[in-house]
């Protein structure tokens, strides 16, 4: 796709053709991605965090482009959590200002590549500024469809389900659901990501084995992959790895067979 300027890491680079050990029939539909170790992979350079954070928008991008072009429907990255408030002020608000200004650098590129932006996370409470940017992002996007891309930003798993049982709570009070009409697929609209598969396969970057508040009761059957590597450094090798690991797993989902010996 050589027109883009969002996924190719230079403008003369081909389309990333699927790896031959891979097969397309059994990738997954949906990846989550914690993007975890920027500011370690800039301390062992003896650099300041948010150069790290900015080769991490760099791995990002590369990854929205193998999604985009092995043909994965689904991207969610978790971008900043409710937790990660009680950093320094001086790192929100970089980061902050970084979402904001990749929201308007990157439109346009993300727009032709035929992304579809979606944004997860209780974004009332963000600046108002990045609140007018993604909203403008999600609505140039929304007919758009390539990769969905959903972005976690301010976003915590416990306040999701907490937000998914008031709103429950509200209909049953206003007498317009009966409790017992609550099961997993009415809980599961009532969520940020109503409107997609849940995710098949949860990466985590810098070795940290938790979830670290993602996408609590989305990840009930994800297969969970964990690497070493540092963000800023997750490359194509990597998630090619990722992939691989993921073919190799038995998904049983409770049975005693997976689906495909069946
Ligand atoms: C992930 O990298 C980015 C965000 C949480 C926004 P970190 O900033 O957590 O990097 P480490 O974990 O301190 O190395
Ligand atoms: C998880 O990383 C949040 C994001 C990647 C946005 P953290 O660095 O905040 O997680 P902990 O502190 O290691 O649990
Ligand atoms: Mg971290």
């Amino acid at each position: 796709m050589a027109k883009s300027t969002v996924c190719d890491r230079d403008a003369t680079q081909l389309v990333s053709t699927l790896p031959d050990d891979l097969d397309r029939q059994r990738l997954p539909h949906h990846v989550a991605v914690i993007m975890d170790g920027n500011g370690r992979w800039a301390r062992q350079r003896g650099l300041p965090r948010p150069v790290g954070h900015r080769r991490g928008v760099g791995a990002l991008k590369d990854l929205l482009s193998y999604c985009r072009d092995w043909g994965i429907g689904t991207l969610t990255a978790y971008a900043f959590s409710t937790e990660n408030w009680h950093r320094p002020s001086q790192e929100v608000e970089f980061l902050l200002c970084l979402f904001e200004r990749l929201l308007q650098s990157e439109l346009d590129a993300l727009d032709e590549n035929d992304i579809r932006l979606h944004f997860i996370g209780e974004l009332s409470e963000l600046p108002s500024g990045l609140q007018r940017s993604i909203e403008r992002a999600r609505a140039r996007t929304q007919t758009n469809e390539g990769v969905r891309f959903n972005v976690a930003v301010n976003y915590g798993g416990r306040a999701e389900i907490l937000r998914a049982c008031r709103r429950l709570a509200c209909q049953v009070a206003e007498g317009r659901l009966s409790p017992d009409e609550i099961d997993t697929a009415q809980f599961a609209r009532q969520l940020y990501t109503a409107d997609g598969p849940d995710p098949d396969l949860l990466i985590r970057t810098s070795g940290e084995l938790r979830l670290s508040n993602f996408l609590l009761w989305q990840v009930a059957y994800a297969e969970l992959y964990v690497t070493d590597a540092f963000w800023p450094d997750f490359d194509r090798a990597e998630f090619h790895r990722a992939l691989v690991a993921f073919q190799q797993r038995d998904r049983r989902f409770g049975q005693l067979k997976s689906s495909r010996d069946t």
